[in-house]
């Protein structure tokens, strides 16, 4: 695909090249996000940042990727304090804030509305999540850091073995990583869910066409015993008609220290796209990990950093101008 210009709206625009492109770019990122370096080639350049839908990680990462680039960052949050609230469309919003921005990263709770956005933009568009449909950024962060954990144990991602567990049929970032799955080989998922929250029937068509072995279960334990990648999500509670629907699936699956070593490999890594839902009667990846070392949970979080700045340098096409224009920094770092 064509980077420069472009929307980014679903991982169904993407080829296999195009994502080894993201990767490559990515790696490249490292020292300014560590801090070592610092880069002002995105000087003077204006990031919207809109997002309609609670965020903390999504909106910041963006909003942080765009500065250590060099450029601005102009906010948005929750429909009270925009225009959207006195009736205004999303075409008027788009025309308008297209005209402000370089580039635009919008999430809203509403599937296809980030793309209707998109067609009346002036300016590219990435999408930090359309309800229940897509969040590509996420996809890419989850499948960056899935080829990195493989990679230290001399693996690639075709031939991967990978669990996902929770609301598989509201999870926005399961259905993006399955559809970034099918552009490789051999894949084995494993899918659980209770059964009202199955993956969408289409995605798993989707799979099963790309030639890749699907399971559906309702059991965890006996799902993550042959497995490279668990993979956890939360209950999307927001996505329900009420909070007791919600609380009837809630605590369902929980993955801990105990069961992840009575029934998982032992190098089998532990992924959430975050927040976890911490909890007591949720709790679905609990606390008694955060020190064991296959938890790639925050390497996911740092790793949306490098992936987000090298679609940021892409779309505006600066990557080749990005070493020249960069120089040391020597302020304190913390424990990076
Ligand atoms: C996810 C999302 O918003 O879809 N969060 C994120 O962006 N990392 C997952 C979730 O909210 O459960």
């Amino acid at each position: 695909m064509e980077f420069t210009g472009s929307h980014i709206l679903s991982i169904e625009q993407f080829e296999r090249f195009d994502i080894e492109r993201v990767f490559t770019v990515a790696d490249t990122m490292e020292p300014y996000a560590q801090r070592r370096k610092v880069t002002r080639v995105l000087e003077g350049a204006i990031l919207g940042n809109m997002f309609f839908e609670p965020s903390t990680r999504t909106r910041v990462s963006f909003g942080c990727a765009f500065n250590l680039l060099g450029g601005e960052v102009r906010e948005t949050t929750g429909f009270e304090t925009s225009a959207i609230a006195k009736g205004e469309s999303l075409y008027d919003t788009a025309r308008v804030l297209s005209g402000y921005s370089d580039v635009i990263c919008m999430r809203h709770p509403a599937v296809g509305s980030v793309s209707e956005f998109a067609e009346a933009s002036r300016v590219p568009v990435i999408n930090g999540g359309d309800g229940p449909n897509e969040h590509p950024t996420q996809a890419l962060l989850d499948l960056y850091t899935i080829r990195q954990e493989l990679t230290a144990k001399q693996r690639g991602v075709d031939g991967l073995r990978i669990a996902m567990i929770g609301d598989l049929k509201h999870g926005r970032t399961v259905h993006s990583l399955c559809k970034l799955l099918t552009l490789y080989n051999n894949i084995q998922l494993t899918l659980v869910s209770p059964v009202e929250l199955a993956m969408p029937e289409y995605i798993v068509d989707l799979l099963r066409s790309a030639g890749h072995s699907v399971f559906i279960s309702q059991d965890l334990n006996h799902s993550i015993a042959n497995v490279d990648i668990a993979y956890s999500t939360r209950i999307q509670e927001e996505r329900f008609g009420s909070k007791d629907e919600a609380d009837h699936y809630r605590g369902r699956f929980r993955l801990n220290q105990a069961i992840y070593t009575q029934y998982c490999e032992p190098n089998t890594v532990i992924m959430h796209p975050l927040p976890r839902d911490s909890r007591a009667d949720a709790n679905e990846l609990d606390n008694d990990l955060n020190l064991h070392p296959n938890l790639a949970i925050f390497r996911q979080t740092d790793n949306g950093i490098l992936v987000r700045m090298a679609l940021f340098a892409l779309v505006l096409n600066v990557v080749e101008q990005i070493e020249g224009s960069s120089r040391d920094v020597n302020w304190y770092r913390g424990q990076r």
